[in-house]
């Protein structure tokens, strides 16, 4: 399976809206104790440009989720990386790279809120509304996109891709749920 090789997003809207975004986040924690919390490994462009852009200051530390679909238990999130920053009354930021079924995001959420984090807000470079199952609240969303598999610029298929500059439309023709 192979990417388009016409950018679904390319590489200077991406730069525009990754600004946009850290100027926003900049003056909403502005005198705050900014964490931002890097979910791997999806997030290490967006999370990187967006590091670059703050003109605020920030920790960086990171988190690795991997979620199992197909079990008796529905959907599992197991959280494979731990934050090795103490949380407790950090302003912690997230940055993911897409909200999807929003599985992985409500339990990241919620684990951060159980270590004493001061506060807890999303940032994802992507969002798909169409697929959204569970309750989740972006903060900063860069684009929202059709139910597409996105490529590129840290997302992946099966590993490949991530190292795109740009985000692409993998060609799979119509895509089934299971993923
Ligand atoms: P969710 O838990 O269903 O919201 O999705 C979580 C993870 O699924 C994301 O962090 C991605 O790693 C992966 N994912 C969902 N949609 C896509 C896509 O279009 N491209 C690449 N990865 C995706
Ligand atoms: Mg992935």
């Amino acid at each position: 399976m192979k990417p388009l090789d016409h950018p679904a997003i390319d590489a200077g809207t991406l730069r525009i809206r990754v600004n946009e975004l850290a100027r926003a986040i900049s003056r909403d924690y502005e005198e705050r104790d900014l964490l931002v919390l890097c979910v791997l490994k999806g997030a290490l462009h967006f999370a990187s440009d967006l590091l670059r852009a703050l003109e605020v200051p920030a920790i960086v530390d990171f988190v690795r989720a991997k979620s199992y679909s197909g079990t008796a238990a529905g959907t599992v999130v197991e959280l494979l990386v731990k934050p090795t920053e103490s949380l407790a009354g950090r302003d912690v930021l997230v940055v993911e790279d897409i909200l999807d079924t929003g599985g992985t995001a409500a339990t990241l959420m919620e684990y951060l809120s159980q270590q004493g984090a001061a506060s807890v807000r999303l940032c994802v470079l992507l969002d798909k509304p169409s697929r959204r199952a569970h309750e989740v609240h972006a903060d900063y969303v860069g684009f929202s996109i059709e139910d597409y598999f996105a490529v590129g610029y840290g997302l992946d298929y099966n590993e490949q891709f991530r190292e795109l500059p740009a985000i692409h439309r993998l060609d799979v023709g119509p895509i089934d749920g299971n993923r």
